[in-house]
């Protein structure tokens, strides 16, 4: 079976036997406490709450998913960070035998459907801990279904209790196929809520989330030794000349990874999604520079990659464009900061060591601390130069340099991370003002810079997102993700539609809620750390609805007049708008 073939297999499977085909959600969720998907369940994340799906209560999907958790382990046979999810879900659909029914669904499609062999299989099930009873029935069941060729085996929490994704939501005990050794499918019994005291309540609804990393499957359907091989990666492979093979499949999964996240709108940044996708597409970069490929190597394996999903994923096709001017861009950049970063770790090797070539040199014997003096040096590297500390450490790697890796890195997050507070700090001041006091022009800013991004999203599509805000006494500033120029129509249409708001005078209304309500109720936010549990959501009727600390004007007729000063770069992929509002009417 091709992909192709086995995708639709699994999905025709489930069609038949009453779930409804849901099509795969943009990497980029609306769920501010993760970054990306990073499973089939996250779209359907409200249903198991009690919202009802218009879906029905039995869904399949097969979801992109981005995951960086497993980053260091790619380049072995399986681990990726860019992935198909196959599953099936239920939102309270599959009756009182909900368990029986599930592992049912799976033990026929893997050993029935598919022909699996069984004696290569094993099951898991959860053992029991203080709060969560053993999954007894489970383990009834597969052997009820397998016979006496089962073989079970239990686990704790670490490997068969699944979720929340982000901070809080459904999560659950699993049991787990595996073949061959390797976890094929997860399937998740979700009867439980996780809050943000880590708590766990029972949920009214018996959920089932399973999830299938679709190349493992293809793997062993194809019969192949690693996922590399398959007709998913093969392609890309054959285009990756070296004899180093971790090279090799690093550069093959992070440039899918690359062409699925800009494909949804991620451009590279230092900022969050942004600041990943820049890791990964440079990480790929510099990979390829260790197999000496030519530069601008990443743009015919972006092509292969999108010649091979652009039938399954049709938004491929009509952002190519966009995807390729993004990585070669990026690269570009990076090949640049390669060459002068390099240099400057070249001069920090011999600086610290003493020795005049660091390469491959015996006489380095000394391990590098992570010295006052080490952690400055690579941190103004990072910041006035962008050279990731793992670049460095690779080279340090390359040029066999001791060095006291975990040390480093601890010190150099500790100084990044007071770095960035310092600037958080700045940035709260300047807009709030001494004291937490607003000026009645700041709050009008405010409303506005809420109906510029809301516009925005109109005129120029849903890839906009705030990037960075900055409010003074006659201004505002806004940047936000865009990878190109406005033009003079857009600019126009954007105006015109936050002065067509500002006539309506419309209400901005504020409500307290949790932070679970806000975001089931589509209030936009932004992926941070850590929200606080009650949060203020500001919304204005048909425009815009966001979660912000405020405060607001009352209404947005008291703004009088929009208008846009100026459009800018901001960085690479980031574009700026100045703005003030009219004095008179
Ligand atoms: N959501 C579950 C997982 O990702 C199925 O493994």
């Amino acid at each position: 079976m091709t992909s192709k073939e086995l995708r639709k297999f699994f999905l025709d499977y489930f069609a038949k036997r009453g779930h409804k085909i849901v099509p795969s959600s943009s990497l980029v969720t609306d769920d501010p406490s993760v970054l990306f998907a990073t499973a089939g369940m996250q779209q359907f994340k409200p249903f198991y709450l009690g919202q009802d799906s218009p879906y029905g209560k039995n869904v399949a999907s097969c979801q992109k998913c981005v995951r960086t958790s497993d980053i260091d382990e790619v380049g072995d046979h399986s681990h990726l960070t860019f992935f198909e999810m196959l599953g099936n879900f239920s939102f309270g659909g599959y009756g009182e035998d909900f368990k029986g029914e599930a592992i049912k669904l799976a033990y026929n499609f893997i050993f029935e459907e598919l022909k699996l062999s069984l004696q290569d299989s094993y099951f898991t099930v959860f053992e029991g801990d203080a709060a969560v009873p053993a999954d007894k029935e489970s383990e009834a069941i597969w052997g009820r279904m397998a016979g006496s060729r089962a073989t079970i085996q239990r686990y704790g929490r670490s490997d068969n209790f699944w979720g929340p994704t982000g901070e809080v939501g459904p999560c659950g005990p699993t049991t787990e196929i595996h073949y061959k050794n390797t976890e094929i499918w997860n399937i998740v019994f979700n009867e439980y809520y996780q809050g943000l005291d880590s708590s766990l309540k029972p949920l009214a609804q018996k959920g089932i989330d399973t999830g299938m990393g679709f190349e493992r499957l293809l793997m062993m359907v194809q019969d192949k030794g690693t996922v590399f091989e398959t007709d998913l990666f093969a392609p890309i492979m054959g285009k990756i000349p070296g004899a180093d093979m971790r090279a090799r499949r690093i550069i093959a999964d992070h440039i899918k990874s690359s062409v699925f996240l800009i494909c949804d709108g991620v451009l590279p940044s230092n900022l969050e999604r942004g600041y990943v996708l820049r890791r990964i597409l440079r990480r790929a970069t510099r990979y390829g520079r260790l197999l000496g490929l030519p530069r601008d190597f990443l743009m015919p394996l972006a092509e292969t990659v999108i010649g091979i999903y652009r039938e399954v994923y049709l938004e491929l096709a009509v952002n190519e464009d966009n995807i390729l001017t993004a990585i070669h861009a990026e690269q570009d950049k990076f090949e640049k900061v390669i060459d002068e970063g390099l240099r400057e770790v070249k001069a920090l090797e011999k600086t610290l060591t003493g020795v005049s070539d660091g390469a491959n040199d015996p006489r380095i014997v000394a391990e590098l601390s992570a010295s006052d003096d080490m952690i400055n040096r690579l941190f103004d590297l990072y910041q006035s130069k962008g050279m990731p500390l793992e670049l460095v450490f690779e080279e340090f790697d390359n040029d066999h340099i001791h060095y006291d890796k975990a040390g480093i890195q601890e010190r150099f997050n500790e100084k990044l991370k007071k770095h960035q507070e310092i600037s958080r700090a700045g940035a709260e001041k300047k807009f709030g003002g001494v004291g937490g006091e607003v000026s009645e022009e700041a709050k009008k800013l405010h409303t506005a810079t809420h109906l510029l991004h809301s516009a925005l999203r109109k005129v120029l599509g849903l890839h906009v997102k705030q990037m960075g805000s900055d409010i003074t006494s006659d201004r505002l500033r806004f940047d936000f993700s865009h990878p190109a120029k406005m033009t003079a129509e857009e600019l126009v249409k954007t105006e015109e539609l936050v002065n067509y708001a500002i006539r309506e005078d419309l209400p901005v209304d504020k409500e307290v809620m949790s932070y679970e309500e806000a975001i089931a109720g589509g209030a936009l936010a932004f992926f941070r750390e850590k929200y606080p549990a009650e949060v203020n959501v500001y919304s204005i009727k048909g425009y815009s609805k966001e979660i912000c600390a405020g405060p607001h004007a009352e209404r947005t007729g008291d703004l009088l007049q929009f208008r846009i000063v100026k459009e800018e770069s901001s960085s690479a992929g980031v574009r700026r708008i100045k703005a003030v509002l009219g004095q008179v009417k």
